[in-house]
This record gives structure tokens, C-alpha cells and sequence, in this order.
């Protein structure tokens, strides 16, 4: 579709609550934000204490005494787990469906609240036979099985503190996260299945923790059944779960002890574990998951996100029992074994409302409609959409096709960071437009600002803020207090949160984001640095400099355009580039493998020795190259521009 229909969908098309949906929505109206604008300390402690069930009830809200370490809640007591499990088990609902999970190969378990909670014991139990115990660390680096949020749950109910590692990386990513958080036990499983092949979960931990003195255990759940090497420290997971104590009871967490780590890419090439704690996330997750997602007590809940990604964590486990909610868990990825397996889950356990991220609909776009014609999705009330921005093609065909033009969508933003979804339409209030997040969620408080930090006049962009603290705001960066406050709290003052994206409004106020503006580049919904592609390029023995940039991609959103010099002695050969590939696939994983990778006899730099990324960018996506008078050489340019319209077949 061209740029030019795409700003006019963007511009013209407007979609007003359904009056049906209104009918029976939670939220109409804004009365909850102008209660948490009137006063935003006194209305998060209000809802803490309404939506949480406390051991300790807090008596204060936020303190602020040591910004930018902000504390929510912080004389107050609480367990996730008891949340998330116990008290609905207690109530009567021990018998509601908390996952339904669907295996890639196509076999099904259904999990009901209580049957969650016996699972959630006894992993718990076996974790404390094993020596963990409050605040020690566990890596868990599984495919989607049930096991992965039992294994987070299990943590979460002792008082550890989980890291989950996303499937995908490779053994020296995944060594780095586990040596940053010096993790006791790593939580895996013989393999995974990824588009009816296995990854070899249990080899690449093996590598991995070589490099690990502090690891201890290794539970192994066993999933794909091939052989694999086995080690004194390695227990097979059913072996442990067998012989733990069946009932173990929640730990008495402080609603300012650390619930999980999660590594995300920074602007350098080391991850930052980025923290979260129990109670202000607990109310983040429960609340936004009621606000946006507008849950009803037959709903059937499905987020299509990894738990690798803070996607799963809030929105597949955290966020979703708390609220009593009935989920879909799919093992695969939505193209196997073909595009049409989300509409048959759909169809199939009647989904009513659909989350997934605006590459896998622009993936099931080009699989085409016929795919979701075929299967009857009118369950489906609401759709959601996370990760990335959507274009308004994608917006419209995801409205007409799969919504069948009656169900609202939500376009979420929120980041790891954020710990739940800060802006979004609410599908009972919002009047939605293809492609914008609309505004701030209650509570919330979203400010654009130009380069000196003044905030920019409707209608206008600059860099997105948050001048507000909230409950499920990380803490700070594992181990990294100085980077915490480096990386979020320096550019605009100190108490004004920068998240590292563009964004700008439109006439009516409304929020379109732009995208990252550090160098963190988005492939896919995965965030990842171009730092970190650089210095695995640089790591190879050929590879004397590199440069690494985000380009435009149909499908894909971005993808990585990599540019390397090599050291004498070396030859562009297509062997070598196939070679770099998979460098950076072992070094970090398949899903940071350049989808471009030029050799250059030279980086185009500026006359005063700066990459000339802009310029980079423009080879990859094809364009223009404009005005390249300031380049020592711009000859090179010609070359290298030619090999990227071979590679990519322009
Ligand atoms: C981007 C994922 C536009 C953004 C929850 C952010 C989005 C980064 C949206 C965080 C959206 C996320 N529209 N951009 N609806 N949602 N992003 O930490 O650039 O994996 O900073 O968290 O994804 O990625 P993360």
C-alpha cells in the first residue's frame, strides 16, 4: 500500500465504541483518571488496597524520599501467588480453566485454577529442596510449556527472584544474563519446539553454564524427548516434582521485594536486568489487564506473547490470574504448522479476546484471508496489539478481517521498563484511530517534550516522557543503580522518566508513537541493540569494524542491516558473509541475524570520523541516498548500494 492511502487511513478512519460493547464495558467514562489526576498517590493506594489481597495492608502510598528510587506501598505485605492462585481456590473458583495449553504438535492440557495451584506448591517445594530460598536468583530458559509460568509461580510463592531468559538466545546471551544475576538454578527443558524442529534447550544450558560457577542445579523438564547429555548437577523436573512436598506455603513478601529480572537490550552491548518488584507491579498488571482488556468472567483470554518478553510475564501470567481469567497458551509460533493455527485456536476454544503483536498481523496478511475465513472467529470482542507501532493497513485488515469489524482494538505501549501498558485506547470510551495508542492509561502521565525538555504544543513531536511515577515502574538495573538513573532519569531531570522513544500528538490530543530514537532497534517485537550486533560482528576474527542500524521491513517492522570492514587478508566472499550470520546467531540468536550484511571496503563517515548511520539506513531501505558531498570517499557508496539491491532483489 502506498505512504500516501496509508496517511490518509491514518487520517480519515475513525472507529467510536461499539454502542453494544459500551453496554456492558467497565469503563465508559473518565472518571478514574480525573480521580487519579485530582490526586495519583491517594488513588493508587486506594486501588492497592481494593484490588490486592495483603497480609500487611499498607498504610502508605508512594515514596518519593529517594527519587528516582521511587517506593510504592512500602510497609505493606503480600505473596503473588496468593493473589494470582490461592484466594480464588479459596473463594470457589478452583474449578475455572486458568490455561488451556496447546502444544505445537498439536496435543492440548487444560489447567484449572486449583490443579494450577497444586502444580505451583510442589515446584515450590522442590525449589527449596534444591537450597533456593528468598531473594536467591533462578534463570528459567523454556519453550512455552506449562512449566514456564509453574516455574515463575514456584519463585514468586519462595520469594526468589526469576529471570526468564527468551528460548531463542543463544548459550553466550544466555551465560551473560545468568552470571550478571549470579542465578543458583537454571529451570530448562530437553528442548523446545519451534516450527516442528527442536531447539536443543538442554545443550545450549550445558554450554551456558560452564561459564557459570554460581549455578548449582539444573531442573530439566522433559518436553521433546530426544537424548541428551547429563550432568551431577542436572534432576529431571518430574523427578523433583515427585518427590517435593505437595503443599508449600506463600512466602510473606514486602511489597518492595524483587519479583522477577528481565534483560532487555540497552543502547550498549551489555542487557540491563531490568527489576521489578511485588506489590506496585502486582497492581499495575491486575489493573491495566482489567482496564484495557475490559475483562468479563467468561472471558477466554489469549495473549500470543513469549514469557521470554514482559508481554508474557504480565499479560499471560501475572495480570491475567489475578483477575480470576481463563487463558490460551499456544507452544508454536502462529505460521506453524500453517498461518491458519491461530483462527482454529480461536475458533476452537471460542477466544473472545485476541493480543498479538502488529508483525504477526502483517505475517497473517500476507498468508492471506482465506486463512481466517475459514474458521468461524465471531467469539473474538476485542483485539489488542503490543510491541511495536502498527501502520494503519495493517490496523484496517486486522479490524475488518479478524474483528469482523465490530471488535474494538487496543493499541497498547508500554515497555519492560513500564511493568504494564501506560498508554492505550479503553474500548468503552476511546474513539480508536489506525495506528495511534490514543493516551495515558489512569494515573498516568505522558508528557512529549523537545530537545530542551519543554513540553511540545498539541500537534507537535519530540521525545516521549513520563512525569509521573507509577506502581509498576522498574526499580532500577540489577547490580547498575548509576545506569538506572543514566539511562532514565538524566536527559529531562531527575524526576522526569525518559522511555527512549518519539512521539508526537495529533489535533484532538491524541498519541502516535514514532519509534525508538536511541539505538535500540525493534525486529519483530524483539528489542535489541545495534551495540550488541556490532560488537558480536567485531568479536569474529575477520571483522575489523562494523556498524549496525535499523531499516525499514515489510513484515518484520525493522530488520538489522549490519555493514563490516574486514581485516586484511580477508575476502567479501558470500562463505563469509553466511559465516558472519551465523556468528552473530550463536553469539546472541537467530532473531538478531543481520537481514542484510554489506561488506564495505570503508564505513561511510563524516569528516569529522562519525558513522554516517542515516546514510546506512537509506543503502538498506533503498532510497535516496541524498546529499553524500561531506564524505571522505562517496564512491564507496555506489558499491555498496548496489550489493543491497542484489541481496534484497530491487
Ligand atoms: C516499542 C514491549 C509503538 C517501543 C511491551 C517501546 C511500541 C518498546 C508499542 C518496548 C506500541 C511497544 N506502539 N511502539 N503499541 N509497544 N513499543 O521492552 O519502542 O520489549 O519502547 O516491551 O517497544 O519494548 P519491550
Amino acid at each position: 500500500m502506498s505512504d500516501a492511502i496509508e496517511a490518509h487511513l491514518r487520517e480519515t478512519r475513525r472507529v467510536s465504541p461499539p454502542a453494544d460493547f459500551v453496554q456492558h464495558a467497565r469503563i465508559t467514562d473518565r472518571s478514574l483518571h480525573d480521580e487519579a489526576d485530582a490526586d495519583f498517590t491517594g488513588f493508587w493506594h486506594r486501588r492497592a488496597l481494593e484490588q490486592i489481597s495483603w497480609y500487611h495492608e499498607p498504610t502508605q502510598s508512594l515514596d518519593d524520599s529517594n527519587a528516582p528510587f521511587y517506593r510504592w506501598f512500602a510497609d505493606g505485605t503480600l505473596n503473588l501467588t496468593y493473589n494470582c492462585l490461592d484466594r480464588h481456590v479459596d473463594g470457589g473458583g478452583g474449578k475455572k480453566i486458568a490455561y488451556t495449553w496447546i502444544g505445537e504438535p498439536g496435543d492440548e492440557r487444560v489447567i484449572t485454577y486449583a490443579e494450577l495451584l497444586a502444580d505451583v506448591e510442589r515446584a515450590a517445594s522442590a525449589l527449596k529442596a534444591h537450597g533456593v530460598g528468598k531473594g536467591d536468583r533462578v534463570a528459567i530458559y523454556l519453550g512455552m510449556v506449562p512449566e514456564l509460568p509453574i516455574a515463575m509461580l514456584a519463585c514468586a510463592r519462595i520469594g526468589a527472584i526469576h529471570s526468564v531468559i527468551f528460548g531463542g538466545f543463544a548459550a553466550n546471551a544466555l551465560a551473560d544474563r545468568i552470571q550478571d544475576a549470579t542465578c543458583r538454578l537454571v529451570i530448562t527443558g530437553d528442548g523446545a519446539w519451534r516450527r516442528g524442529s527442536i531447539i536443543p534447550l538442554k545443550d545450549i544450558v550445558d554450554e551456558a553454564v560452564a561459564d557459570c560457577p554460581s549455578v548449582e542445579h539444573v531442573l530439566v523438564v522433559k518436553r521433546t524427548e530426544q537424548d541428551v547429555a547429563w550432568h551431577d548437577h542436572d534432576t529431571w523436573w518430574h523427578d523433583a516434582m515427585a518427590a517435593a512436598e505437595p503443599r508449600c506455603a506463600p512466602e510473606v513478601m514486602n511489597a518492595e521485594d524483587v519479583l522477577f529480572m528481565l534483560y532487555t537490550s540497552g543502547t550498549t552491548a551489555k542487557p540491563k536486568g531490568i527489576v521489578h518488584t511485588s506489590g506496585g507491579y502486582l497492581l499495575g498488571a491486575m489493573l491495566s489487564h482489567q482496564w484495557i482488556f475490559d475483562i468479563q468472567g467468561n472471558d477466554v483470554f489469549w495473549c500470543t506473547a513469549d514469557c521470554g518478553w514482559v508481554t508474557g510475564h504480565t499479560y499471560v501470567v501475572y495480570g491475567p490470574l489475578a483477575n480470576h481469567t481463563t487463558s490460551i497458551i499456544y507452544e508454536g509460533t502462529p505460521e506453524h504448522p500453517t498461518w491458519e493455527r491461530h483462527w482454529e485456536i480461536v475458533h476452537k476454544h471460542k477466544v473472545s479476546i485476541y493480543y498479538t503483536a502488529p508483525t504477526a498481523i502483517r505475517a497473517l496478511i500476507k498468508a492471506g484471508e482465506a486463512a481466517v475465513e475459514k474458521y468461524d472467529v465471531s467469539s473474538l470482542r476485542l483485539l489488542g496489539t503490543v510491541g511495536e507501532p502498527i501502520n494503519p493497513e495493517a490496523w484496517v485488515w486486522y479490524h475488518e478481517h479478524v474483528g469482523g469489524g465490530r471488535c474494538p482494538i487496543v493499541d497498547t505501549w508500554w515497555q519492560t521498563e513500564t511493568g504494564s501498558t501506560v498508554l492505550s485506547p479503553l474500548p468503552g470510551l476511546s474513539t480508536t484511530k489506525p495506528g495511534s495508542a490514543i493516551g495515558p492509561l489512569p494515573g498516568m502521565k505522558p508528557v512529549i517534550v523537545d530537545e530542551q525538555g519543554n513540553e511540545v504544543a498539541i500537534g507537535g513531536g519530540g521525545y516521549l516522557t513520563l512525569q509521573r511515577p507509577w506502581p509498576s515502574m522498574l526499580r532500577t538495573i540489577w547490580g547498575d543503580d548509576q545506569r538506572y538513573i543514566d539511562t532514565y532519569w538524566s536527559q529531562y531531570g531527575p524526576t522526569v522518566y525518559f522511555t527512549g522513544d518519539g512521539a508526537r500528538t495529533d489535533a484532538d490530543g491524541d498519541i502516535w508513537l514514532l519509534g525508538r530514537v536511541d539505538d535500540v532497534i525493534n525486529v519483530a517485537g524483539h528489542r535489541i541493540s545495534t551495540t550488541e550486533i556490532e560488537s558480536s560482528l567485531v568479536g569474529h576474527p575477520a571483522v575489523a569494524e562494523a556498524a549496525a542500524t535499523g531499516a525499514d521491513d515489510p513484515i518484520k517492522g525493522e530488520m538489522i542491516a549490519a555493514f563490516v570492514i574486514l581485516r586484511d587478508g580477508n575476502e567479501p566472499t558470500e562463505e563469509l558473509r553466511k559465516d558472519l550470520s551465523a556468528h552473530v546467531a550463536a553469539d546472541i540468536g537467530k532473531f538478531a541475524r543481520p537481514g542484510l550484511l554489506l561488506f564495505a571496503p570503508d564505513l561511510p563517515k563524516t569528516r569529522s570520523g562519525k558513522i554516517m548511520r542515516r546514510l546506512l539506513k537509506n543503502i538498506a531501505e533503498g532510497k535516496e541516498l541524498g546529499d553524500a558531498t561531506t564524505l571522505r570517499d562517496p564512491s564507496i557508496l555506489l558499491a555498496i548500494k548496489e550489493d543491497a539491491d542484489r541481496q534484497l532483489g530491487r
